[in-house]
């Protein structure tokens, strides 16, 4: 049975219990952070720690735990659960109070509630979907307008891979007003000729940990960078596409509403870009 971590205990996870008024469980009030472990080790740790302290701040919440003792935790949960290859989630909420509120608790009387659990996924870097590439549809993005902020609102997100999934796709891509935001859980790219295209960071969008990794390697894999709006024609147009995100690395894409990128396979520069995150990854990794 998984150890999981609960406002400072380590429990197995068949005792750890949160409160029927625990604001996220009524309200979705709180966020979240998903940090990749490769080869026993965290990847970017120091990115979602940072991340996770801007979504606080923007919520007008305070992390229970200094970003010392979160490494701590993350490490020691990845120790005892013996996680070669996997996740770790993080969710930090405004807390339990006594009764159902739309006001926010007084944070002295009212703590967040923290927890941490860790899911094993051997061979996680190594994904057959990966080789294979996937296949996303367009969705309207119906999220709220703050998508930099990491809430566990997760509704619309699920939903859109539900619509996907009943399309015989793997995942979505959002639109709004013409232009593609991001995928229900991760970044969107298109590659044309030697650039990689993707939206500006905004708002509009999660500021992903793995988008500014892969940004900074693109240099190495002798591309350049447009960050601006775009279509979903235009990135039907496009040599190649990918997906980024903490649990799927650098994910090829190639097929956009039926409309297959290439010859439908995953494109050289998207391989290169993942193999290159990777390595980098495991090399700085705590
Ligand atoms: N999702 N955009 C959205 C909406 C996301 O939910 C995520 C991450 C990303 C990519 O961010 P990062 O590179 O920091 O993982 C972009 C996580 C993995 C999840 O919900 O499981």
């Amino acid at each position: 049975m998984r150890t999981v971590y609960l406002n400072g205990d380590y429990l197995p996870e068949t005792e750890a219990k949160v409160s029927i008024f625990d604001r996220a469980f009524l309200m979705a009030d709180g966020v979240y952070e998903v940090t990749s472990v490769l080869g026993g080790k965290l990847i970017d740790f120091d990115g979602h720690a940072v991340r996770l302290e801007r979504s606080l701040t923007e919520l007008d919440m305070r992390s229970p735990v200094t970003k010392d003792q979160l490494l701590e935790i993350h490490r020691e949960l990845v120790r005892v659960n013996g996680i070669e290859d996997g996740l770790v989630y993080l969710q930090i909420t405004r807390g339990a109070p006594d009764d159902r509120d739309f006001i926010f608790p007084d944070p002295e009387t009212t703590p967040p509630t923290i927890v941490l659990f860790t899911q094993n996924k051997p061979g996680l870097a190594d994904s057959p979907l990966a080789r294979k590439g996937i296949k996303v549809i367009s969705v309207d993005d119906l999220r709220w307008h703050r998508r930099d902020i990491k809430t566990v609102q997760l509704l619309y997100p699920s939903m859109g891979k539900m619509m996907a999934k009943k399309a015989g796709a793997d995942d979505a891509w959002m639109v709004m007003d013409g232009y593609v935001t991001e995928g229900t859980s991760n970044n969107a790219y298109f590659i044309k000729g030697n650039r990689i295209v993707t939206r500006a960071r905004s708002h509009d969008i999660l500021h992903g940990i793995t988008r500014a990794a892969v940004l900074r390697y693109a240099e190495e894999a002798q591309m350049e960078v447009e960050e601006r709006n775009f279509t979903i024609a235009e990135a039907q147009e496009a040599d190649e596409a990918f997906i980024t995100s903490a649990s799927a690395f650098v994910m090829p894409v190639v097929e956009i509403d039926g409309v297959a990128l290439g010859d439908g396979t995953p494109g050289p520069r998207a391989l290169r870009l993942r193999e290159i995150y990777l390595d980098e990854s495991r090399k700085a990794a705590i």
